[in-house]
């Protein structure tokens, strides 16, 4: 039994962890406990203090032992005498900004339900669920907090329902998707993921400030390549192998905010959800307001074990079940290799050498629509070029397939250039303010799609090409913030609900279009990485993780990424050199090597390289088909620490039955004379002895986790060691 409910305590179980819940004595719903699995009540954990200047609610006016702003709650609000972060800051019809939730139902749930209009962890008819609704008697609010469990990831979900069962105005200021209050043994270090265009997923390790908070997010309208929607906890002992750690997931790719901080004795508060910076909704009488999931798990194994529930479940249970086995085509990016200069013949040129070199597909990148020979023109108008392409988009697709490969296709539908017929016809569907000048970005703005209009033109649009064309891939991108987060749609009173809105018409469209073309694979793209997170990854199974290119720079994008996120979601490709973002020069080997840790890719003219080049392409694109089943649904592991300074990083993937290995290590400094690139492997079966395919080595696995293996000095410029370790 996964969920237990007995005498007011609520208890979720997973196979290693214990989420519990207790409601008290008036009511309040408190956070009990999470962490490893135990069968006990862990309500003895939790004592009371007369703290001073934390005031009692007035059924507990005598028992100054008894505060809202030092016990441990579940939802906290605001207004009512907690001093902490609010999770819910509703604003009832007379100005009063207090909110006081107290416990009326609590009942189990079975089958998973998406939230409403956003994209959920998936589940089955069996997933067990639990539902507990608090009230607000005086403003009548019922807030029914959702909670699923996914017993074998260790994982569960939540999400939150506001309903008004009132007769005014509601306004929430703030609905965040979860809080946790971590009492005593409070985990003392956070790590966030922060970053810029070119440099996604940075973790930042820090301790938790105490008074006051730290408070990561974005306000940009997408989830950001400033700030990932994923946030870990920690120990200061927590090590990638070793210790306590807790994550917390959005699966959302709007505005989000997380909000961390101690209070006055250094207990732990972690809320959640939509950034609140840029959210106002009004509830009117009987409607109800529809949290984001947020998926939570904890591992006592270390970050690279709370990593692994990440990959699983968003592997099982957030992709698409038609993307979680079998390959990914390999494929050839135009962007890279020609920018927007192309035309029909150039592109079967692409192809023609593609196909050579083994790859499965190609993907036309930006230029083919409208007018649009550089970016400051075209978007919104989805027709293509046919006088640039010299011929028909249906025509260009059945050469490139008589060529022996699949065809992809680049698109930006949420944006619209000022320079387009779109914006001509339509200027009332760019989010602008009325009285202002936008602010442009990347030459463009952005659509409105909070419109049901914008929407049905794009869907229309898109189907008009995908009904017509064969294309079996489309790269979604969104290349700029929000700004002017204006719908001329809505009303003066409902301005604050735009940026949301914008979110649910993306889902909306991709929803529609999913429904339509079931098999068609999205990659996402914002930027690269901009709109990295489990929101698009419902949608899109895999998402271009950055515009950085470059080998070196990549392994610290994609090692940020693994914290998170699963290897078979990050896009990855071998790019020229000197690299277009950075004028570095790496070895095509460790570039290959970098680049097979994702969906495997080129992003260069492949005309332009040497025969030479070329075989080493030809065993790379074998090596991956070889490695696939491995890297796709392998355990992954950082095996290099988060604060260790060394010359090399490195990681590895052991395939699920443990009999498989491998062992990636790239030199990013060569040193003269210098000490001997070292690892500890992990995950191995210790009981086992494995062959290097590349030396013949064999070596157990007690040896290699115990022991670790030592490689020969390295020479030249970013060298790089993969090693296939296979069991006897
Ligand atoms: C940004 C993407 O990340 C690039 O790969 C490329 O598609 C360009 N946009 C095209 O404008």
């Amino acid at each position: 039994m996964s969920i237990r409910i007995q005498d007011g305590l609520l208890s979720l179980e997973t196979k290693n962890t214990l989420y519990q819940i207790k409601v008290d004595e008036i009511g309040l719903l408190r956070h009990i406990y999470y962490g490893r699995k135990t069968k006990d009540d862990m309500s003895y954990l939790i004592r009371q203090a007369d703290r001073g200047f934390s005031g009692n609610p007035y059924s507990k006016k005598e028992e100054r032992r008894y505060s809202t702003d030092t016990l441990p709650q579940e939802y906290p609000t605001g207004g009512a005498g907690d001093y902490r972060t609010p999770a819910l800051m509703a604003e009832a019809g007379n100005g009063s900004r207090t909110c006081e939730l107290r416990f009326s139902e609590a009942r189990q749930l079975q089958g998973k339900k998406k939230p409403e209009g956003l994209p959920g962890v998936r589940g089955n008819k069996k997933t067990a669920g639990l539902e507990i609704i608090l009230r607000d008697e005086v403003c009548r609010l019922a807030v029914h907090l959702i909670y699923y469990v996914f017993e074998e990831q260790d994982v569960i979900t939540r999400s939150v329902l506001i309903e008004n069962e009132g007769d005014g105005t509601i306004v929430l200021n703030k609905a965040a998707s979860m809080s946790i209050d971590f009492f005593c043994g409070a985990p003392r270090e956070v790590i966030h993921f922060h970053g810029r265009h070119c440099m996604e997923r940075i973790p930042e390790r820090i301790s938790i400030p105490q008074g006051g908070k730290l408070a990561v997010g974005s306000t940009r309208g997408t989830s950001s390549h400033h700030s990932n929607p994923f946030i870990i906890l920690c120990n200061r002992n927590t090590t990638e192998n070793e210790g306590d750690s807790w994550g917390c997931m959005l699966m959302y790719s709007g505005n989000h905010q997380e909000e961390i901080g101690a209070d006055q004795t250094g207990n732990v508060r972690l809320v959640a959800g939509i950034h609140p910076d840029a959210f106002r909704w009004r509830l009117e009488k009987g409607e109800c307001f529809q949290t984001p999931e947020a998926i939570l798990s904890y591992s006592n194994n270390g970050l690279n074990g709370l990593s692994r529930n990440y990959h699983r479940i968003i592997r099982e249970e957030v992709i698409r079940p038609q993307w979680r086995q079998g390959e990914r085509p390999i494929l050839l990016n135009s962007w890279e290799a020609s920018y927007f200069d192309f035309d029909a013949n150039s592109l079967i040129n692409l192809a023609r050498e593609a196909k050579t070199l083994g790859m499965d597909m190609l993907v036309l990148d930006d230029g083919w629509f409208g007018k649009r020979d550089d970016d400051t023109s075209g978007l919104g108008d989805w027709s293509a070029n046919e006088k640039k392409l010299g011929c028909t988009l249906e025509e260009l697709s059945e050469q490139i397939h008589g060529e022996g490969l699949k065809f992809g296709l680049w698109v930006e539908p949420e944006m619209i250039s000022e320079d387009s017929d779109l914006y001509r016809a339509h200027p009332d569907w760019a989010l602008t303010d009325p009285e202002r000048q936008p602010v442009i970005g990347r030459s463009q703005m952005v659509l409105d799609l909070s419109r049901q209009d914008t929407q049905d033109y794009l869907y229309a649009s898109l189907i008009s090409i995908l009904d017509r064309t064969r294309i079996e891939y489309i790269k979604w991108d969104f290349n700029r913030s929000m700004a002017n987060v204006y719908s001329h749609a809505l009303p003066a009173d409902r301005q604050g609900e735009t940026a949301h809105r914008f979110i649910l018409g993306v889902y909306s469209l991709l929803e529609r279009l999913l429904d339509r073309y079931p098999d068609l694979l999205i990659e996402g793209c914002s930027g690269g990485g901009g709109r990295f997170d489990a929101g698009m990854l419902y949608y899109t199974p895999q998402i271009w993780c950055s515009d950085d290119t470059d080998a070196i720079e990549r392994l610290e994008i994609q090692r940020g990424t693994s914290y998170g996120y699963p290897l078979s979601t990050v896009g990855s490709h071998v790019s020229a050199c000197p690299n277009h973002q950075t004028g570095r020069t790496v070895p095509l080997k460790t570039r290959g090597v970098v680049a097979q840790s994702g969906t495997f890719g080129y992003e260069l003219n492949p005309a332009l390289l040497s025969g030479e080049e070329k075989a080493e392409i030809r065993d790379q694109i074998k090596a991956y088909r070889r490695f696939y089943p491995i890297l796709a649904q392998g355990d992954y592991y950082r095996l290099t620490e988060i604060r260790e300074e060394n010359d090399y990083a490195a990681w590895m993937i052991v395939s699920p039955d443990r009999r498989e290995a491998l062992v990636n290590l790239v030199m990013t400094h060569v040193r003269a004379n210098s000490r001997f690139p070292y690892l500890r492997l992990q995950g191995l079966d210790p009981e086992r002895l494995y062959r290097a395919e590349e030396t013949g080595e064999v070596v157990s696995g007690a040896a290699l986790m115990s022991g670790g293996y030592t490689y020969d000095q390295q020479n030249g410029d970013y060298p790089s060691i993969q090693m296939h370790w296979v069991s006897e």
